[in-house]
């Protein structure tokens, strides 16, 4: 089987989602021995279509446009045996990278009109067109995101190319938190997977496109995660690709937003059958308490603090803020006795080692 993979996502690779569940899917098609050519939309020139219809009229089936998408992606594009687009969503729809490309489709079809089985009018095709599968990506977590753009897309397919499938991945860009981990795994894994089956059946099994679609964590999780992570890189003055290069964290700015990012930061499990209250007594920007309870491997947080707690850490609220998110070394603070800390030291550090 002859594939051709059209990725029009803008971002380089390392940082594209679209990019990342494409190679998954390509790899599984090779497994299964399609022969598959990705194309980046980005590295080639793709004229608009002006409307001119010269390809209907005077050079029947060919552009008026010399550019690649004339001398190259449209020949490759008829001799595949399956398309796939790929594309992130923006703004409900495919990406303008990918659009026009579709519009320089135009010279497949015949300009005369048909009636089909429905009633409706339609073009004739001049060529027989590839069948399609439509890989999309997008931001929010809810995959009804998708729903425009599957409408879209069906709509635009002709008879032969009408998608065999929709890979949708809401809330891609969980696919990278450390947290995650083994569930993106699984997602990526079962890309691969519909990779295969493609190629074999052209058709994915219900349960490889549960895997795939699967939720990775609660909408309202995410929005409160999504808003620290955007303070974080408006603060520092950072671009998402320059987050990601430089391996930062989330940084909380109020009380609210550190109870809620602090357990994701920790290894609760550490104190294994252990019950343990963690304290903050907070001075400086923030002149507040909190206490953390940890146990049976989860933390719950709660303002104030407890009388009596197993850990109580003194600082300032912007040197913890400085400490995990790196910017400060916490063992040369403590050593230079810049924060205080009473009671299990033994145990914090295992708290504080890490997944
Ligand atoms: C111009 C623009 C429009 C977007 N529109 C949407 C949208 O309508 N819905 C959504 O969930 N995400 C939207 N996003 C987020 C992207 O879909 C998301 O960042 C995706 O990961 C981008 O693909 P990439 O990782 O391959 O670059 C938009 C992003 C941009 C830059």
């Amino acid at each position: 089987m002859k594939v051709l993979a059209l990725n029009s996502g803008a971002r380089a690779d390392g940082e594209s989602y679209t990019t990342l569940m494409l190679n998954h899917l390509t790899e599984g098609m090779k497994d299964a021995g399609a022969d598959v050519e990705i194309i980046n939309l980005r590295t080639r020139k793709i004229r608009n279509c002006i409307g001119c219809f010269t390809c209907w009229t005077k050079t029947p089936g060919r552009c008026v446009h010399k550019d690649d998408m004339t001398e190259e992606l449209f020949p490759k594009f008829l001799a595949s045996d399956l398309v796939i687009y790929a594309s992130p969503l923006y703004f409900h729809t495919l990406n303008a990278a990918m659009a026009a490309f579709m519009e320089r489709t135009l010279p497949a079809a015949l300009p005369f009109f048909e009636e089909d089985e429905d009633g409706n009018t339609y073009h004739p095709m001049r060529f027989k067109t590839p069948a399609s599968v439509l890989l999309s990506v997008c931001g929010f977590p809810e995959m009804s995101e998708f729903d425009a753009m599957r409408e879209f897309f069906e709509r635009t397919r002709d008879k032969n190319s009408q998608p065999v499938a929709v890979i949708c991945r809401a809330g891609a860009s969980l696919l990278s938190a450390p947290q995650l981990a083994a569930k993106s795994r699984d997602v990526l894994e079962a890309t691969r997977q519909a990779g295969r089956e493609l190629v074999k059946n052209m058709k994915i099994a219900p349960e490889t496109m549960e895997r795939i679609t699967r939720s990775l964590g609660s909408a309202k999780t995410f929005r409160k995660m999504g808003n620290i992570y955007w303070k974080t890189c408006i603060t520092e003055g950072v671009t998402p690709g320059e987050y990601d290069r430089r391996k930062m964290v989330p940084r909380p700015q109020s009380m609210e937003d550190f109870m809620f990012m602090f357990p994701f930061g920790i290894n609760a499990k550490a104190a294994r059958d252990k019950k343990v209250l963690l304290q903050f007594n907070f001075t400086g920007a923030i002149n507040e308490s909190c206490l953390f309870r940890i146990e049976k491997g989860r933390a719950q947080a709660q303002t104030g603090g407890d009388e009596n707690p197993d850990i109580a850490i003194d600082t300032d609220f912007d040197l913890w803020m400085d400490i995990i998110t790196r910017k400060a070394d916490g063992q040369k603070m403590f050593l230079e006795q810049k924060y205080k800390v009473r009671g299990d030291l033994e145990m914090m550090m295992k708290i504080f080692g890490g997944r």
